[in-house]
Order: C-alpha cells, then sequence, then structure tokens
C-alpha cells in the first residue's frame, strides 16, 4: 500500500479501498483510545494549519479537536476577513499557502472555488486536507461518512445506500460516491432530476464494483435501503434564487412516518446542518429513535480526522 505520509486528501476518488479501509482501522483504534481517556501525543510539537475561507462548525471544530487530541497545535482562521487572504487587495492563494506553511506541518484548506485545495496542494511541502471546495469534493467528510456505516452496519459490501438530495453540487456528495463506488454495494441516487449525480461520477461508479439505481421519489426508495443519506439542498449550486425557491418545494423532506416504512434497522445520516427556509429537513421526532445516526457521525469525525493527521504526518506507518 502507499505510504500516506505527505499525502495530499484532495479527493476520495484516488483513494483505494484499502487505503480507506486502513483510515477505518487507525480512526476505530483512535476512538477507543478516546474512550478511555488515554492521552496520545502522537503529535506533540506539530502544528495544524486550519484556513477556512467559508464557514463551518463541525469541519473546523473537529480538525482542531482531532489535533488537540493528538498532542497538536493550531493557528489559523475561522474567517477569511481576519486575513490578508481577503478583500480588493488580497494576497493570492498560493502566497497565503507559502506564507502559513513555514508556520505549520500539515493544512487543512475549505475555499468556495472548485480547484483551490489542488491549488494548494500543487505549491505546499506540507500536506493538504480538503475540507471542501467549492461544489467539488470534501473528502473528509466522505471518509467520516462511510467510517459511520461501517462502525453500524459492520461492513459496506452487501448495503442498499440511499443518497437523497442535492446531489449536483453537494460536495460531500461527490466525494462519498467515489468512496462507496469501490465498494460491492447498491447506491440508491434519489433526488429532482435538476439535481441528479453528474454523468461523471456515475461513469467511475459503472467502472468499480458497486451498482446504481435512480429515483425522483425517496418514499419508494426508502424501503429497499440499509443506510439514507440526506444532504440539504445547496444554495450557492442554485443557478438563481427562483430556482432555490423552486426546488425547495419538491426537496424531499424526511418524516419519522417515512422511516417507519423504512427497514426496522435503517440508518439516518445527514452531513449537517440540516436546516433551511423551511425548517428541518429531518424532522425532530427522527432524532430521539435508533435510526438517527446524524450526531453519531459528529462523533466519529474526530477519530477519522485525528486517523488523518496521524497517517499523513507519518505518526503512524
Ligand atoms: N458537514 C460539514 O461540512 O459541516 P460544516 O459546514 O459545519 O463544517
Amino acid at each position: 500500500m502507499v505510504s500516506f505520509k505527505g499525502l495530499d486528501i484532495i479527493s476520495t476518488r484516488i483513494l483505494t479501498k484499502s487505503q480507506i479501509l486502513k483510515i477505518f482501522d487507525v480512526a476505530k483504534s483512535m476512538e477507543m483510545a478516546l474512550h478511555l481517556g488515554t492521552s496520545l501525543k502522537l503529535l506533540e510539537g506539530k502544528i495544524l494549519g486550519s484556513l477556512f475561507f467559508q464557514p463551518s462548525t463541525r469541519t473546523r471544530l473537529s480538525f482542531e479537536s482531532a489535533m488537540q487530541r493528538l498532542g497538536g497545535g493550531v493557528i489559523g482562521f475561522a474567517n477569511p476577513r481576519v486575513s490578508r487572504a481577503y478583500g480588493s487587495r488580497a494576497e493570492t492563494l498560493e502566497d497565503t499557502i507559502r506564507t502559513v506553511e513555514r508556520y505549520c506541518d500539515v493544512i487543512v484548506i475549505r475555499h468556495p472555488e472548485s480547484s483551490a485545495a489542488q491549488r494548494a496542494a500543487g505549491i505546499a511541502q506540507v500536506p493538504i486536507l480538503n475540507a471542501g471546495d467549492g461544489a467539488n469534493e470534501h473528502p473528509t467528510q466522505a471518509l467520516l461518512d462511510a467510517y459511520t456505516i461501517w462502525r453500524e452496519k459492520g461492513r459496506l459490501d452487501g448495503l442498499t445506500v440511499g443518497l437523497v438530495g442535492d446531489m449536483r453540487s453537494t460536495r460531500a456528495m461527490h466525494s462519498l460516491a467515489y468512496a462507496l463506488g469501490k465498494s460491492d454495494l447498491k447506491l440508491l441516487l434519489v433526488s429532482p432530476p435538476e439535481l441528479s449525480l453528474s454523468s461523471e461520477i456515475k461513469e467511475y461508479i459503472d467502472k468499480n464494483p458497486a451498482k446504481f439505481e435512480e429515483f425522483t421519489n425517496v418514499e419508494q426508495a426508502t424501503p429497499l435501503m440499509d443506510v439514507m443519506y440526506v444532504t440539504r439542498l445547496n444554495k450557492e449550486g442554485a443557478e438563481s434564487e427562483e430556482e432555490y425557491k423552486r426546488l425547495l418545494q419538491t426537496y424531499p423532506r424526511i418524516t419519522l412516518d417515512m422511516i417507519k416504512k423504512g427497514k426496522p434497522d435503517l440508518i439516518v445520516m445527514h452531513d449537517l446542518p440540516r436546516t433551511d427556509e423551511l425548517g428541518l429537513q429531518i424532522a425532530a421526532e427522527v432524532d430521539k429513535t435508533p435510526h438517527a445516526k446524524y450526531f453519531d457521525q459528529v462523533k466519529y469525525s474526530v477519530a477519522v480526522r485525528m486517523a488523518l493527521l496521524a497517517l499523513v504526518l507519518g505518526a503512524i506507518e
């Protein structure tokens, strides 16, 4: 297997299934250490540069938590307005990266432009972790999503996983389709026709072990699913305010009644936040049921990001 040391995590497309399972194994050991309260000093003396050009609650804070849980430190910004990377005299992304990499050992970056993480990786000497680049990918989200499925179901192969929502411009969906496409499972792609998965990603799945089937009606697909992964309508991805408002009216919303018509052990996931202009996309009543796993995803995210940091920094082979 290719060593993770120094690897940029820009996309899940380029990761092999054995690399993904390696990340899972390391994440599970991190999870156990967290559970036992074992103090891990694997990254003592190392610094994470955390560059968020777009808002985040989960990705930024879980990366910071992961680094600190491993004994490392964090520098960076949660808002580019407080940096020299914003405004009419903003320095280039390349110059920001050239600067920040001289202060740290690894960089995590979220940016509105699709090519930003790749551009950063093209010039940085330190590993770059893509925390979401435009409508392109969000690979660490997909890895923690796939890890959640693996932990909750004990496997990936043989499952039927519903991907419900905006597959056109939700970056986490793209990365998850690439990550799950490598397993022998079935993907049910459920979306309004305008928001379907790109032909490029469908062609990728066709060349890999996973199979897929497309639906426009979530109620029709739900009884077939072992896993329902939901994402909200991506406002930034809409072509206009009018299109966004129109799509929102028919966009899938998940109710307890709908879940009750599914398999008894169906798990429901969401990358969060689950709120839009119409309220909660997954009804609050689902939260109290054993089906709800969206806040478990949040918990698992720290272990997965600890694994990624330890691997790319060579603290674990
Ligand atoms: N899932 C996710 O990326 O959440 P944040 O936008 O809060 O980081």
